[in-house]
């Protein structure tokens, strides 16, 4: 009897505790500033804003920083005008070099092959087809050419936009305009220093010696 009664307060109590707990609403809160933050949590709703979040869209026209507007369209035509007029705005360097191939490595030889002859790995397992050496003479790859289709991507290649940056793409450019060049046995682009801040240090000196040497002449 004592011990049925026991089971039994036991259970009233327990009922007691768990019935009243609501799981929508968080349980009682011994310290609310651990757990409440002063500021709008992102993406949370707030009356800070008309639409009641916390986030805004960003203003028209806002880009994020370090991202450059691509001007020449995702079409053939856009292919075409960026092969004829697009420039690689690097100094060819060391660094430069080594660095495109470098991610060339990761991103490209899987499929164009470390030469860029068109026979990377996947290619010669026979998963893909129709990968194009890069002296391919119907397609005369030029510098903006590579760099278009590294923005959108060609057929059956992806774009590789979201995993290069601007610098980076450029970098590849330079090597594979160099990998093109030892495929037709024209001059390789040699750099002009090891990196870009040596190149500018050696073009302000030649600058500097021609004034001198021109101020010399007057005297
Ligand atoms: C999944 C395989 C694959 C990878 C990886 C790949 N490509 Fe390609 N690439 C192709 C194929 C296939 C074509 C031919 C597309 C066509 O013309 O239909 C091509 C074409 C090209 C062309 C010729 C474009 C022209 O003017 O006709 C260039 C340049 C090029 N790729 C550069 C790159 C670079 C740089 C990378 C690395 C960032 C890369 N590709 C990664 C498969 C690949």
């Amino acid at each position: 009897m004592k011990r049925i009664l026991n089971i039994g307060l036991v259970l009233v109590a327990s009922i007691t505790m768990v019935s009243c707990f609501d799981t929508a609403k968080p349980n009682y809160q011994y310290m609310p500033n651990m757990y409440e933050p002063m500021g709008y949590e992102t993406y949370s709703e707030s009356d800070a804003f008309f639409n009641d979040q916390s986030a805004m869209l960003p203003a028209e026209g806002s880009i994020p920083r370090g991202w450059q507007p691509y001007d020449y369209e995702d079409s053939n035509d856009g292919l075409l005008l960026a092969k004829a007029e697009l420039k690689n705005p690097l100094t060819v360097t060391e660094e430069n070099l080594s660095e495109g191939e470098r991610l060339y490595e990761i991103y490209c030889a899987v499929c164009h092959g470390e030469k860029g002859a068109g026979q990377g790995i996947l290619v010669k397992n026979e998963k893909i087809l129709g990968v194009p050496s890069y002296a391919d003479p119907g397609r005369v790859i030029t510098e903006g050419g590579v760099y278009h289709v590294q923005m959108y991507g060609l057929n059956s290649m992806g774009s590789y936009a979201s995993q290069t940056n601007e610098l980076e793409r450029w970098q590849i450019t330079q090597h594979v305009m160099n990998l093109k060049a030892a495929l037709e046995g024209t001059p390789l682009a040699t750099p002009v220093a090891e990196t870009v801040e040596e190149a500018m240090a050696e073009a302000v000196d030649a600058v500097m010696d021609e004034a001198e040497s021109t101020s010399e002449e007057e005297n």
